[in-house]
């Protein structure tokens, strides 16, 4: 199946080899292996990781310009994910996403993007000055969150702006759902248009076939993966995966490189290239247990009164054409409480910790990294939460919550004009009708409710402050408090 042996880590190895060598050490990082070190963080750390902790002398090869164990290391992880080239990203996704937006992006070049998309893609809009020509993802009314973008809606998106020079698609969105993929980049490829993916959710759904399709089994150009979040390396290391054909490798290196530190962390490389053996050996059948135990426990937390976990059931021709059973998404709003009350409530009762929470859900992720042990712990933590929580509510006055999810705003400036325009700073409530200057979200999962350059309508203060009262973490303006925002100076005449 695969061309190299994929059980090699040549960089892993490498790095352990030199630290074998016991080096004097008289360049950076200079800590020398600990010694330099607050003793207390050292002994917590260990000297393992220590001794690699390490920067691009020679021997180690270098990210900027791999030719050594690094670049085999990416050469692996291509063959290991489908792509002709990987690249490896110590700036997490956000980078990752970054550099194929601007690998394919100048000024004034359109970009199609689903509006719910993570901040990382709007900043990429503002620093390539790209004008993002926006597709409206499909809202779930049931669930209150936002799906993925519908063939359809690329078909219309793509015949009005055929000249577009990059499609960007969530596959699948941080709650598991997948589009139909491989239509989609067929469609686009029709327009000689290359597909980027966001593949941040969507690591392991390639080592199994029961799972959405990965970007690079569907046939699109480029894809950020995060592998730190579902495949086992360590936080903040990622992989850019690309297809020949429709982008430039050459370019993509400088870019990546131009967005990344100087200061390359090997621990986080080393960690790409184990978890990718990881993956390439073994990830069939740790992905195969994960759906196994994700599947049951859906089932168990169905019974449970008050909450809902959908699965297959939902799937449609449409934006939910498959999912990621993997992915939790637990809808509470029959519990008459929000999903923030139920993260809080979930940690200081049980010390669980949840993915994330809104309005109406709660996101549990399960992965190979669980057991029953860990899936058992939350099904006795919400069984718990339903017996107490609807012991207050008398039989028959279960209210139904229907949720609300806003309108996405009207775009006014593009977002590097609004991003670099002459600004103020409003009081938020007074803001309707204002055009932002900065971004509004909820992190997570970072889907902007405001971008700049949108108008601001009076039901997105609403949702802002509905989300605020729940306890949501709404971030992005420079006022922390969210009482003021920046807007577009307006100019009046002199009188
Ligand atoms: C949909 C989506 N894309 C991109 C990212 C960015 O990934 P990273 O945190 O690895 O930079 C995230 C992070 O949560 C995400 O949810």
């Amino acid at each position: 199946m695969y061309k190299k042996d994929q059980s090699l880590t040549p960089l892993f190895d490498g790095l352990l080899n030199h630290a074998a060598t016991n080096p004097t050490q008289f360049h950076i990082p200079g800590h020398k292996k600990g010694s330099g070190m607050d003793p207390r963080f050292c002994e917590f750390i260990g000297e393992n990781a220590l001794s690699i902790d390490l920067i691009n002398i020679a021997p180690l090869d270098d990210l900027h310009h791999p030719q050594g164990m690094i670049r085999e290391a990416q050469d692996l992880a291509a063959d290991a994910f489908g792509a002709d080239h990987t690249f490896f990203s110590v700036q997490g996704t956000s980078g990752a996403i970054m550099t194929m937006i601007m690998s394919v992006c100048g000024p004034g070049d359109k970009i199609i993007v689903p509006r719910n998309v993570h901040k990382s893609i709007m900043s990429a809009i503002v620093f390539s000055g790209a004008t993002p020509i926006f597709i409206h993802p499909e809202i779930d009314s049931e669930l209150g969150i936002s799906h993925g973008i519908t063939t359809g809606a690329v078909k219309k998106a793509l015949a009005a702006h055929p000249d577009a020079k990059g499609l960007l698609v969530i596959n699948p969105t941080y709650f598991g759902i997948s589009a139909n993929l491989k239509e989609i980049v067929n469609l686009a490829h029709s327009y000689d248009v290359p597909v980027l993916v966001d593949e941040a959710h969507g690591v392991h759904i390639h080592f199994h076939e029961d799972l959405p399709l990965s970007a690079m089994q569907a046939g699109a150009d480029m894809a950020a993966t995060s592998v730190h979040k579902l495949g086992g390396s360590l936080t903040q290391s990622s992989v850019l995966n690309v297809k020949d054909g429709l982008v430039n490798p050459d370019r993509v290196q400088s870019i990546i490189s131009m967005l990344t530190t100087t200061s390359t962390s090997y621990l986080l490389l080393a960690s790409l290239d184990a978890a990718r053996k990881h993956l390439a050996v073994n990830g069939h059948d740790l992905v195969d247990g994960a759906v196994k135990l994700a599947e049951r426990t859906r089932d168990r937390i169905n019974d449970i009164p008050g909450f809902t976990c959908y699965g297959i059931e939902m799937l449609n021709d449409h934006a939910i054409y498959d999912m990621d059973p993997t992915k939790l998404t637990i809808s509470i709003k029959d519990l008459g409480i929000n999903g923030y009350d139920v993260e809080t409530w979930l940690r200081e009762k049980y010390q669980i910790e949840v993915e994330l929470s809104d309005l109406y859900n709660i996101l549990c992720i399960i992965s190979f990294g669980d057991n029953e042990e860990t899936t058992d712990r939350l099904i006795e933590a919400l069984t718990a939460l339903s017996e107490e929580q609807l012991s207050h509510i008398k039989k028959g006055e279960r209210k139904h919550v229907s949720v609300h999810v806003p309108n996405i705003p009207t775009l006014a400036l593009s977002p590097r004009d609004a991003f670099y325009s002459e600004t103020e700073s409003i009081l938020l409530r007074e803001s309707a009708g204002r055009v932002s200057a900065e971004f509004v979200m909820v992190y997570p999962p970072g889907i902007p409710i405001l971008i700049p350059g949108e108008i601001i309508e009076e039901e997105n203060l609403s949702y802002i402050g509905k989300n605020m009262d729940a306890g949501l973490p709404v971030q992005g303006p420079e006022d922390a408090s969210l009482t003021y925002i920046r807007v577009i100076r307006e100019h009046k005449p002199i009188t």
